[in-house]
């Protein structure tokens, strides 16, 4: 095993697993012949005028042989795991589409689910889809204050939920969301609900017909709604179109290099972009089978997954491999996973080390990609078949063009950086399918993410001679904790509605195993003294409205929060200071007292 220092910068394949022959072996030939157009016909058939992902992902395989192979196994926290078959999928979602027509929901209506990883959650997205309706998935670990924020933004119209979670997160904020006709409650228990205000999942799905005609939705139909943050203002809600399946089918094909036959497990719930994109639709696309575990992070159990699944193709993200590989390797080699072939990772910057420990620990190095809500699906990525750079994020995906820029003042061109090596800001040429097409009503946002044909991604980046692209850092404040992107804006708003609070200030601590730590800086109102009561106060205050997944952990008292002139509070000197780096810039610095 080589220590750190010894590593060579690059990762080569010669010799590599060839079991099954990688689909994307040569880049430059197939970036040469590659064509959106041939995917989409490849995919979509003569039919191209109609194209709904959940009929392309469920039911396209479920008549005839491919039907009885499984589509989901669900892994329950103890017991027997529930296969459901491709046929099986298809009848469950053609029911939620039969649910959500009787309840009057029509094309393009939003439906939002608030689900663990349950089979109903997986029925509910396909299904609504099949519907025509705009789904929705929200983390289940968000607070009252988010869920109702992104449902307000979304104009929900129905919520499908367990009975659990709205108990815990949904009821009191009900009246937050006027939009809101219908909750469709999932029994935690097996046994029907009985909530006042809601309707029983199983109760609903027993009295629809197993049988749909799925709506001929066109391409540019919205399908997904995902919310994302930015440094200011409200989440925002990316909107994802049908057509941008076909992203889903091509990266499913040559970043996860899926082959049929696989079993595949991606990680990420579906909360995120990347457990819906990955977690639901590009392995259907391909007719594989998918894991789905329930519980959450768990090294052991992780690695009895891999081994007694015989997962062949794994999707995961940076902090569960930094997690596992603290665990420690005697964990990982008292199983064996012969049948893995190719192991990724997404959502935050992938450690050299990680890379080497996947081949030093599993047999395998762990592929980095990139993409964002933004992007819809995979855009830059390292290959089944082609030599790693270890922290580097790969290559470009064939159809996907990528550019290094200079943005300058508002208004002037973009100057591209041809010199290798040097930093810039990551763009992609407009135009591939699964590009988002808006933020949901603020056009003026959207608008600002492109210019010249080009879309602006907001991460520093720079390429190296080879072409391959190497991650610096984003050029705002959202904070990336566990892989998950936090908005400051939206905890300090939390933590502002506390009577005690007069100014917060919200940064991303680095933290070596989830990457960055979400930290407050909080200075009190006349009258208020800072003390660790009412630290703890202000920590389970915002717990309890913003959720597990983006409260602080830590909130630090100040006298008063450095601001600009015009009153904004600068975070990125907070940053600055708590890291004891230089402050830069201060010329905006309104003069502290
Ligand atoms: O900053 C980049 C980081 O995650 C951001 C996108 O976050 P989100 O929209 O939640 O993405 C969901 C789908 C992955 C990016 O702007 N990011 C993503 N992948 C990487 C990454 N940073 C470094 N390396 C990556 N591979």
């Amino acid at each position: 095993m080589f220590r750190a220092a010894e590593r060579p910068p690059v990762l080569h394949k010669a010799g590599a697993d060839r079991r099954v022959a990688p689909h994307l072996s040569d880049y430059a030939a197939t970036r040469a012949s590659f064509s959106w157009d041939a995917i989409r016909r490849e995919l979509l058939g003569p039919s191209a005028g109609t194209v709904n992902i959940a009929h392309l992902a469920v039911d396209r395989h479920a008549a005839g042989a491919q039907g009885e192979r499984t589509a989901f196994r669900f892994l329950p926290a103890s017991g027997a795991a529930r296969d459901v078959s491709y046929a099986e999928l298809a009848r469950l979602t053609n029911r939620f589409a039969n649910v959500l027509a009787a309840l009057g929901v029509m094309k393009g209506e939003r439906v939002f689910v608030l689900c663990g990883r349950i089979p109903e959650l997986y029925t509910a997205v396909l299904g609504g889809l099949k519907r025509g309706a705009v789904v929705s998935p929200l983390f289940s670990a968000f607070g009252p204050g988010p869920i109702a924020m992104r449902i307000g933004i979304g104009a929900g119209k129905v919520l499908v939920t367990t009975e659990a979670l709205y108990r815990r997160k949904v009821e009191k904020v009900r009246a937050e969301m006027p939009t809101l006709e219908h909750v469709i409650l999932v029994s935690d228990d097996g046994t029907p609900t009985a909530v006042s205000g809601t309707h029983d999942f199983g109760a609903l799905m027993a009295a629809a017909s197993d049988r749909f005609n799925c709506e001929p939705t066109r391409g540019e139909d919205m399908a997904l709604l995902h919310f994302t943050s930015g440094t200011t203002g409200r989440p925002k809600g990316a909107v994802h179109v049908h057509g941008a399946v076909v992203t889903h089918y091509a990266t499913g094909r040559y970043a996860l290099d899926l082959h049929a036959g696989d079993v595949f497990w991606c990680t990420a719930d579906p909360g995120w972009i990347t457990g819906t994109s990955y977690g639901i639709v590009a392995p259907l696309l391909h007719g594989v089978t998918s894991v789905v575990d329930v519980g959450d992070f768990d090294a052991e159990r992780w690695y009895s997954i891999l081994e007694q699944q015989q997962v062949t193709v794994w999707y995961t993200a940076p902090t569960a491999i930094r997690m596992l590989m603290k665990a420690g390797p005697e964990l990982a080699r008292k199983r064996a996973y012969p049948a893995l072939r190719f192991v990724s990772s997404v959502g935050e910057p992938l450690n050299p080390e990680a890379v080497w420990w996947g081949k030093d620990v599993l047999g395998l190095p762990i592929h980095d990609n990139w993409w964002q809500t933004e992007t819809g699906g995979i855009m830059v990525s390292n290959y089944a078949a082609l030599d790693i750079k270890p922290g580097s994020m790969g290559l470009p995906l064939p159809g996907v063009d990528a550019a290094i820029v200079e943005r300058g003042p508002a208004g002037a061109p973009l100057r591209f950086v041809t010199e290798p090596g040097v930093e810039g800001e990551l763009v992609l040429k407009a135009g591939w399918p699964s590009m988002f097409r808006g933020y949901l009503n603020e056009e003026e946002r959207y608008r600002k993410c492109f210019r010249e044909g080009w879309y602006l991604t907001g991460d520093l980046a720079k390429r190296d001679a080879d072409g391959y692209y190497w991650f610096v850092g984003r050029a705002d404040d959202v904070i990336k904790s566990a892989g998950h992107l936090i908005g400051p804006f939206e905890v300090e708003s939390v933590l502002m509605e506390h009577p005690a609070v007069a100014e917060a200030g919200v940064i991303g601590k680095p933290d070596p195993v989830v990457g960055e730590m979400v930290k407050a800086f909080v200075s009190l109102k006349k009258g208020f003294e800072p003390s660790e009561p009412l630290r703890m106060e202000l920590l389970g205050h915002a717990r309890k409205r913003l959720g597990a997944a983006v409260a602080p952990k830590e909130i630090e008292f100040k006298p008063a929060l450095p601001k600009t002139r015009s009153g904004k509070v600068m975070r990125r000197l907070l940053k600055a200071r708590e890291l004891g780096l230089p402050e830069g810039d201060l010329s905006t610095l309104e003069p502290e007292s």
